[in-house]
């Protein structure tokens, strides 16, 4: 790993808001006394009742975390209306199209009528505070609008990324029991339509199956091609916003009042319903994204995540637009119409912070440094990178070809369910290391442990489990209580366990190395191997099937399946090319197997458990050190997988 230091910049201290002595000196605080410094930092968002206790969490029996529990507030208003006295002519979201010649900007003035209008045609079909309404919907600013609805009325939205299946869909639905979807008719990518409103109309059927109901879908007009239509059930969004008021008071919400849920993956079984609540979710999300990018009133964001993952949650929608900055929304894809667009779209908005994946960082990287460099990115003060380790070759590229040299890399650890960044450098005061996140953000303990869950101290490599309640933390797995305390907080008792490994060096800076689990990383993306597994045993052929990642050069891992055929069928080229068609239909393309390899038998111990260890160490092309394979009960099969193994060297 890169030792190289690069430490702060004169430039970049000069207008930072936290140097070093501020930063140890808040996080001291932080730590020491979260009552009083969250206390204070709460009131960074409005309330209509102001909270009098701040913390009440326990990571121990049924573990309950509740921040400002006493206060009532409303994340619309404090991301719309407390702006409109003052900022209501500035930006809040430059759209910027799939089509580089479309584009358009909308002012808070604008959004506040937007999201009320939406926020009533909600309200007109028999929303109410409580009700779950999934989001289903492309890049467009009507997915902050709809976002944003829901949280005025009090409704939890459940935005289901725009590349999920029908099937993905309709899961997350029946899941959450969600009875409203606001859609698009389709979406467009890379120039490519995206059918979004025909996929909800099948994970509608597939829903109601399962007894979930859809009553109504709401349908916002992108590229006026031609879906099919339910009359009675489905709505036009530009019709139905022309019948209602401009106006829509916020709900009072309780600090605890859920704001949404989010779909991710697990080691094991289907994805969890992540629930984020109200006040300290915001207060989170938006004291880290001023920090964390040092965000100064009229600077230019970008992030390019999709709004359905949290990064688009936390710091496309709800961070930004509560600091009342100007957030840069992007239809597209990297390489439309070429790999230089992401540079050309920074200097025509000239946006001063770039926040994006190593994936993104590194496929571009790959494109060849002619694409930046006939880019000016002069506006360009800040990069910030997140989704996973980012190797030091990619993050020198960013450094040097993007940023110039002047730019610091902000390489942001956190999770679904953590709401916002964990471990991150702040621009004015950390130095920084190419491939690590660095130091804590403010209230937040890390830890390592070993297997067993001793303590390591000092230098080490180990779990990474935090000690202590922050405010962006998930409250719950929704509507399963038992397997949030499962999941997070019964491998290492009284802790939270990221499921990350991790290693702490002697300057105490944290470098995340990769799940430990069995949660893969596939372009950023997260994927539990046991869907993909379910995906492919759902295929009449397959019998049996394991799946591991490995290290890929663009994606950071590749998925490889092993897949053992129903007796009397032999693989073939055409059946892999049809297992993968199959798992893309029922997760989506980002679950698309890298490597299939058809195996007669799976190594399991005489007990029936797979050792996916010896199954990631083949899939590596490493299979020298198996280790101990005497507790298989077939050790042949071991021979036959090495033989057939699909990425020799
Ligand atoms: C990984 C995305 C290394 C990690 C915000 C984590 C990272 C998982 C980084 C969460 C980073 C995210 N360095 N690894 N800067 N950021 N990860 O829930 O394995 O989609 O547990 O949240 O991504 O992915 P999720």
């Amino acid at each position: 790993m890169s030792e190289k230091i690069y430490p702060v910049t004169k430039p970049v201290k000069a207008r930072a808001l936290i140097d070093k002595e501020k930063y140890l000196k808040w996080y001291e605080e932080s730590v020491e006394n979260p009552d009083k410094f969250w206390g204070k930092h709460g009131k960074r968002i409005d309330w209509f009742k102001p909270y009098t206790k701040v913390k009440n969490t326990s990571f121990t029996g049924k573990v309950s975390i509740k921040w400002f529990e006493d206060g009532q507030t409303n994340v619309s208003y404090n991301c719309i209306d407390r702006h409109l006295k003052t900022n209501g002519d500035q930006v809040a979201i430059i759209w910027e199209g799939d089509n580089p010649y479309i584009d358009k900007k909308v002012t808070y003035n604008e959004l506040y009528e937007h999201v009320c209008r939406m926020a009533n045609v909600l309200k007109k079909h028999g929303v109410k505070k409580g009700d779950r309404v999934t989001i289903y919907m492309p890049m467009i600013p009507e997915a902050a609008y709809a976002m944003l609805a829901c949280a005025r009325i009090g409704a939890v939205h459940s935005v289901v990324f725009g590349g999920f299946s029908p099937e993905a869909l309709a899961g997350r639905i029946v899941d959450c029991e969600s009875t409203f979807v606001i859609t698009c008719d389709e979406g467009v990518r890379g120039g490519k339509p995206v059918p979004l409103k025909d996929n909800t109309d099948t994970a509608i059927h597939i829903a109601a199956r399962q007894h979930v109901i859809v009553e109504k879908v709401l349908v916002v007009r992108r590229t006026g091609g031609k879906t099919g239509w339910a009359p009675g059930r489905d709505l036009w969004h530009h019709q139905e916003i022309a019948t209602v008021k401009a106006e829509c008071p916020p709900v009072k919400m309780k600090a605890e009042d859920p704001l949404f849920i989010l779909y991710t993956s697990g080691s094991t079984g289907k994805p969890k319903g992540v629930l984020h609540t109200t006040g300290g979710y915001l207060v989170y999300a938006a004291m880290t994204h001023e920090y964390v990018f040092d965000y100064h009133d009229g600077d230019v964001y970008w992030c390019t995540a999709d709004v359905g993952w949290v990064t688009g949650h936390s710091y496309i929608v709800y961070g930004p637009l509560a600091n009342c900055a100007t957030t840069l929304m992007f239809e597209g894809v990297p390489n439309f119409p070429d790999q230089g667009r992401f540079w050309e779209v920074i200097d025509k908005h000239n946006v001063n912070i770039f926040y994006t994946a190593p994936t993104a960082i590194r496929s571009l990287m790959g494109a060849g440094d002619d694409f930046v460099t006939r880019s000016s990115r002069s506006s360009l003060r800040l990069l910030g990178t997140v989704g996973e380790p980012i190797n030091p070759e990619a993050w020198e590229w960013y450094y040097n070809v993007v940023g110039d040299k002047r730019c610091p890399v902000i390489d942001t650890w956190w999770q679904t369910e953590t709401g916002g960044h964990m471990i991150t450098p702040l621009p004015g005061a950390t130095d920084l290391k190419p491939g690590s996140a660095t130091t804590p953000f403010f209230g937040i303990k890390p830890q390592l442990v070993d297997n067993e869950g001793k303590v390591l101290d000092g230098p080490a490599d180990g779990n990474l489990c935090i000690t202590d309640s922050w405010p962006g933390q998930m409250r719950t797995v929704y509507g399963d209580h038992e397997r949030f305390i499962q999941t997070y907080f019964s491998t290492y008792k009284g802790k939270y366990f990221t499921g990350d490994g991790c290693r702490r060096d002697a300057d105490g800076y944290y470098w995340i190395t990769g799940r430990v689990d069995d949660v893969l990383n596939v372009s950023g993306h997260r994927l539990g191997t046991a869907e993909v597994e379910s995906a492919l045993v759902s295929h009449n052929l397959v019998s049996e099937a394991a799946v591991v990642g490995y290290p890929h050069p663009i994606k950071g891992q590749g998925i490889y399946c092993y897949v053992t055929l129903m007796a009397g069928h032999d693989g073939s080229d055409a059946l892999r090319q049809e297992l993968v068609k199959h798992v893309r239909a029922e997760i989506g393309p980002i679950a698309a197997p890298d490597k299939i390899q058809f195996a007669p038998g799976l190594p399991k111990t005489r007990s029936g458990k797979i050792m996916r260890r010896i199954l990631r160490k083949i899939a590596e092309d490493d299979f020298g050190a198996l280790g101990d394979t005497s507790t298989l009960a077939d050790p042949a099969v071991v021979d036959d997988l090495i033989a057939n193994r699909q990425n020799k060297a």
